[in-house]
């Protein structure tokens, strides 16, 4: 009898198995992220060369996870790697001011100009959490705007409605922080009638990196325009679209200018890191100004013992002038294309219904409906996104993808690097359709 997916991913990953059962023992549910884990287990990675990654039982992975967006020149490209070794021999914190920075958001304000002064943070979720402290100290006012399902990292105040559970969180925060559809007129409705609020951010290519896509650039265009008119702080968080949707991000893209912006993962190369930059009024609020109360009370607080560290600097000064080129979207852009353009072939020729969309470098897949859209930018309702990508068709296409020698971001998006090529993108089109017929045998589809 044919072995099912599961059964065939068990027998792929064996070693896995083993490696999970020490995780158990050793963290919280035997994993270090909550999106790292898929049933049955994960598999167990080793190294990673260009678009590839390794696992414990010597299987070599297409990679589109690609360290949660952060590698948009694939796993340790050569201009990167020698400049965190060479900074590795020359300390790696120098315990106070260093050239370092300079040179680091010097590189940043060159892709992102919209960020008159800039601050480093070690994550995307400490960026959005300073970029909303900054609003809040700014505005004086105390709550704050976003959207549902759109995740801008763990912090209590962007929990809600985010795609995670509100354990722990207290309920005081929680009444600070209005969920809004994704709807520009009801947007203009919360901040006409409540006039406490500080900031609207938004995932500036819609919830969940694009998988529930903003009609952009209008929309982005509308909140600019209503945030400015309510005098509230527009934040576009480009943790994820930031130096990937153009050189210069979303906002570059498209020629809008946020009052704050969050940016991480491509940011800092791949090692941790992160920032907040946005308008030098808001920004100097974090400054001491030789006047004891202000500097005791009114300053916006703000530490961080890795703020720019000097391997996060160096491997996002390498990626960033390297981005700044134009030749790396471009060929990440150009794989992409061709990657959706041969998933929508596929999904016809074995007649499932479904589609892939996006734009840049990252593409999703919606499986069950017909869509009319233009295969960019997916206007399907967030129902029928729902609908479409239920848990176990998610879990089926992951675990049915790494069988067939392809890591995929959460089941349903690719994001594509520099470092793939024609050749591996046919590979991932070939084990897509494999994996679809095999999603067919096994009943999900
Ligand atoms: C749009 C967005 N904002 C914020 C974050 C949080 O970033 P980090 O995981 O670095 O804390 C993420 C992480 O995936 C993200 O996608
Ligand atoms: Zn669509």
């Amino acid at each position: 009898m044919k072995m099912t997916l599961e059964e065939r991913y068990q027998k792929k990953f064996s070693t896995s198995k083993v490696w999970f059962d020490k995780g158990k023992s050793l963290f919280a549910g035997g994993i270090t992220h909550q999106t790292r884990f898929t049933s049955p287990f994960p598999p167990y990675f080793e190294r990673a060369m260009g678009a590839f990654k390794y696992d414990v039982d010597g299987n070599e992975i297409i990679d589109y996870v690609m360290g949660n967006g952060s590698l948009l020149m694939g796993h340790s490209p050569s201009e990167v790697t020698a400049a965190v070794n060479d900074q590795s021999s020359e300390g790696t914190h120098l315990g106070g001011a260093s050239t370092h920075e300079i040179k680091y958001a010097e590189a940043v304000k060159r892709l992102m100009p919209s960020m008159e002064r800039v601050r480093f943070t070690s994550s995307g979720t400490e960026s959005t959490y300073l970029a909303i402290r900054l609003a809040r100290a700014f505005t004086g006012k105390n709550k704050i705007v976003k959207f549902h399902e759109h995740f801008h990292g763990w912090h209590d105040y962007v929990t809600p409605q985010s795609g995670q559970s509100l354990g722990g969180i207290p309920k005081e925060v929680l009444g600070t922080v209005i969920v809004s559809p994704v709807d520009s007129a009801r947007v203009e409705k919360i901040l006409s009638e409540d006039n406490d609020i500080a900031a609207v951010i938004i995932e500036s290519n819609g919830a969940h990196y694009g998988t529930f896509p903003l009609s952009n650039p209008t929309f982005l265009e509308n909140l600019r325009l209503i945030t400015a008119k309510h005098n509230v702080v527009f934040i576009m968080d480009e943790v994820i679209t930031g130096f990937r949707l153009s050189a210069g991000g979303a906002q570059g893209r498209w020629d809008l200018e946020p009052d704050l912006t969050t940016v991480a993962k491509i940011v800092a190369g791949g090692q941790p890191g992160a920032a907040v930059g946005g308008r030098a009024e808001i920004m100097e609020l974090m400054a001491f100004r030789d006047d004891e109360d202000w500097d005791t009370l009114g300053r916006v607080p703000q530490g961080g013992t890795y703020n720019a560290a000097p391997i996060s600097a160096a491997a996002g000064i390498a990626t960033l002038e390297a981005i700044a080129t134009g030749k790396v979207n471009e060929k990440a852009d150009t794989m992409a294309n061709r990657l959706k353009d041969g998933l929508n072939d596929s999904f016809m020729k074995n007649e499932v219904m479904g589609h892939a969309h996006g734009i840049s470098s990252i593409i999703h897949i919606n499986m069950g409906l017909t869509c009319n859209c233009d295969r960019n930018l997916c206007s399907m309702p967030y129902e029928d996104i729902y609908r479409t990508m239920t848990p176990d068709k998610i879990t089926g296409m992951r675990r049915a993808m790494l069988v067939n020698g392809v890591d995929m971001m959460g089941g349903r998006a690719f994001l594509v690097s520099s470092a793939h090529n024609e050749g591996i993108i046919d590979r991932t089109i070939d084990a897509f359709s494999e994996s679809l017929n095999n999603l067919r045998e096994d009943g999900v589809l």
